[in-house]
C-alpha cells in the first residue's frame, strides 16, 4: 500500500511513469536516472546566466570591471587612458602616502603576507593589537575590534547583537551591509524615511507597543555614502535614549573627514559616549582596508565570541593593520587637519550646501546617467554612474568623491562641467578658470565656455535629452 503511494508520488513529481525499485542498489541507480531526467543540464544553467546578464544589459544595469594599473590616487588609467579619479573614497589621499606604504611593507617583512587563520586560532599579531588600541583611543571608547572589511564588521555585529525577538529600525538609505546584517539577525526590520526623526519616533512607539519585550536597535550612517548628507544625530540620540533603544552608527564616510582629528560626526557633536555601537572602515579615509566596531569592553568581548564574520574568517594581513595604524596617526595629527582643510576648500567649489566630500548629481534614468558619465570620461574625468540597487530606482546619479589629493583646477573644471550637464543656471564664478588661458569659465546650458574672445576653449555636452 505504502509502495503504491510512493509510486504515485514519484509519478506526480516527474510527470511520467517511474519504475519501482526492486532492491537497495537498484534504488540508487533508479534515483540517479530519474534525477538525470530532471536536473538542469549545464547548458541550461549557462542560458540562465546569459539571460540574466542580457536583462541587466537591457535595463542599463550591467556592471563590469575595468583594469587600471595605477596606485590608488587622483588618477586611474583605463585602456591606456589616464582619467582624473573622482570615484575613490580615499578622502585624505592617504592610500599612497609614503609613511602608510612604508608601514605596510615593514609589517609584511616582519609578519608575512597573510595571517593563516582567524585571530581566535592563531593569536593576534601585534599590528592588529596595536591598531585596536589606537582605534579605541581615537574613538574614545573602551575597546575596538577589527574585521577584514567594513562589510564584515556591520553584518557580523548586527547579526550577533540582534535576535529574532528584537526590532531593528533602519534609515531607508542605509548601506547594504547594514541591511544585510539586520536581515541575518532575524529581527523584525522596519526602515524609516531617510533622516526623518518623526517617522523614526513613530516606529519606536510602534515597536514598544507591539513588541514590549524586544530590544530595539536604531541603525544609521553619519554621512550617507551616495548622498553626502549627514544624519540628524543629536535628535536620533535623544529619541534613542527616550525610548530605551540601542544605536549603531556607521561612520564609514565620516571617519577621517568630520570631527576633531577626523574622529567622525559623533565626536563633532560630542555624542560619542552616548552611542553604543560605533562602526567604521579603514578602507576609505584611512587609506588601507578593514572595518572596526568600537564601544564598551563587554561589546567587543561579546562580538569576539559571537560575530560570525570575525570568527569564521581569516584575519586581514598585518600589512593592512599597520598601514591603517600609520594612517590613523596622520589623520589625527596636524597633517590630517591640513588635508581636511584642503578637502573642505575643494568641496566648496561645488554648489552643495553644506559642502561635503561626496557630491551627488542626480540624473534619474540609468541610460542618461551612463551617457553623462561617458561624456565626462571623454573630458578626462572618471565619475561613475551609480545605479540601482545601490540607489533607489529613478535616482541614478553621478557620484563625485573628492580627495585632498585632487588638484583644485581639475576640481573647478569638473564643477563647471557638471553645472553644464545639469543645466544649472549660467554661472560666472570667477574661481572657475579656463585651463588654457586662465580667463573665467562660464557654464551655460550644456556647455562650458571660456570668456576670453581669443581663447576659444569650450566643452560641449550632448545633454539636451537629459
Ligand atoms: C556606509 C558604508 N558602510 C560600510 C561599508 C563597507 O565598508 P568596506 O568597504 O570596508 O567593506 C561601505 C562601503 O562602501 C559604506 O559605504
Amino acid at each position: 500500500m505504502h509502495r503504491e503511494r510512493m509510486d504515485r508520488i514519484r509519478q506526480m513529481k516527474h510527470g511520467r511513469q517511474v519504475a519501482r525499485p526492486a532492491s537497495r542498489e537498484q534504488t540508487f541507480s533508479s534515483v540517479d536516472s530519474a534525477l538525470s531526467a530532471v536536473k538542469t543540464p549545464p547548458s541550461m544553467f549557462e542560458d540562465h546566466l546569459q539571460k540574466s546578464l542580457a536583462d541587466l544589459d537591457a535595463r542599463h544595469l550591467r556592471r563590469s570591471l575595468r583594469v587600471s594599473g595605477l596606485p590608488t590616487g587622483p588618477l586611474v588609467r583605463f585602456a591606456d587612458r589616464a582619467l582624473h579619479n573622482f570615484a575613490s573614497n580615499d578622502y585624505l589621499g592617504l592610500a599612497a602616502h609614503p609613511e602608510v606604504i612604508a608601514a605596510a611593507l615593514e609589517a609584511t617583512r616582519q609578519f608575512g603576507a597573510g595571517t593563516g587563520a582567524s585571530r581566535l586560532l592563531t593569536g593576534t599579531q601585534t599590528p592588529h593589537h596595536d591598531l585596536e588600541e589606537k582605534l579605541a583611543s581615537f574613538k574614545n571608547t573602551a575597546a575596538a575590534l577589527v574585521f577584514a572589511n567594513g562589510y564584515a564588521a556591520s553584518t557580523g555585529a548586527l547579526q550577533a547583537l540582534a535576535g529574532k525577538d528584537d526590532v531593528v529600525l533602519l534609515d531607508k538609505l542605509s548601506h547594504a551591509c547594514l541591511v544585510d546584517g539586520a536581515r541575518l539577525s532575524g529581527a523584525t526590520l522596519r526602515p524609516f524615511h531617510h533622516n526623518d526623526t518623526n517617522h523614526l519616533e513613530h516606529h519606536l512607539r510602534w515597536a514598544r507597543e507591539k513588541h514590549p519585550q524586544a530590544r530595539i536597535f536604531i541603525v544609521t550612517e553619519s554621512v550617507f555614502s551616495m548622498d553626502g548628507d549627514t544624519a540628524p544625530l543629536r535628535d536620533i540620540v535623544e529619541l534613542k535614549d527616550r525610548h530605551g533603544a540601542v544605536l549603531m552608527l556607521d561612520e564609514a564616510h565620516g571617519t577621517g573627514v568630520l570631527g576633531g582629528g577626523g574622529r567622525g560626526l559623533a565626536d563633532q557633536l560630542g555624542l560619542s559616549h552616548r552611542i553604543e555601537v560605533q562602526m567604521g572602515t579603514l578602507g576609505k579615509a584611512l587609506g588601507s582596508s578593514g572595518g572596526y566596531i568600537a564601544g564598551s569592553r563587554a561589546l567587543i568581548d561579546f562580538l569576539l565570541n559571537r560575530a560570525r564574520g570575525f570568527i569564521f574568517s581569516t584575519a586581514a594581513p598585518a600589512s593592512t593593520a599597520a598601514a591603517a595604524s600609520a594612517a590613523l596617526e596622520i589623520c589625527a595629527g596636524p597633517e590630517g587637519d591640513r588635508r581636511r582643510a584642503r578637502l573642505r576648500e575643494l568641496a566648496a567649489l561645488f554648489d552643495q550646501v553644506p559642502p561635503a566630500a561626496i557630491h551627488p548629481v542626480i540624473i534619474g534614468k540609468e541610460e542618461d546617467t551612463l551617457r553623462a558619465s561617458d561624456q565626462l570620461a571623454q573630458l578626462g574625468f572618471h565619475v561613475p554612474a551609480i545605479r540601482p540597487p545601490t540607489v533607489p530606482q529613478g535616482t541614478s546619479r553621478l557620484r563625485v568623491s573628492l580627495s585632498a589629493a585632487h588638484d583644485p583646477d581639475t576640481v573647478r573644471t569638473l564643477a563647471a562641467a557638471l553645472r553644464a550637464i545639469t543645466n544649472a543656471p549660467a554661472s560666472d564664478n570667477p574661481d572657475t578658470v579656463c585651463p588654457v588661458c586662465g580667463a573665467a569659465l562660464i557654464s551655460e546650458k550644456c556647455k562650458v565656455v571660456c570668456r576670453s574672445a581669443t581663447c576659444g576653449y569650450r566643452i560641449v555636452f550632448n545633454c539636451s535629452e537629459f
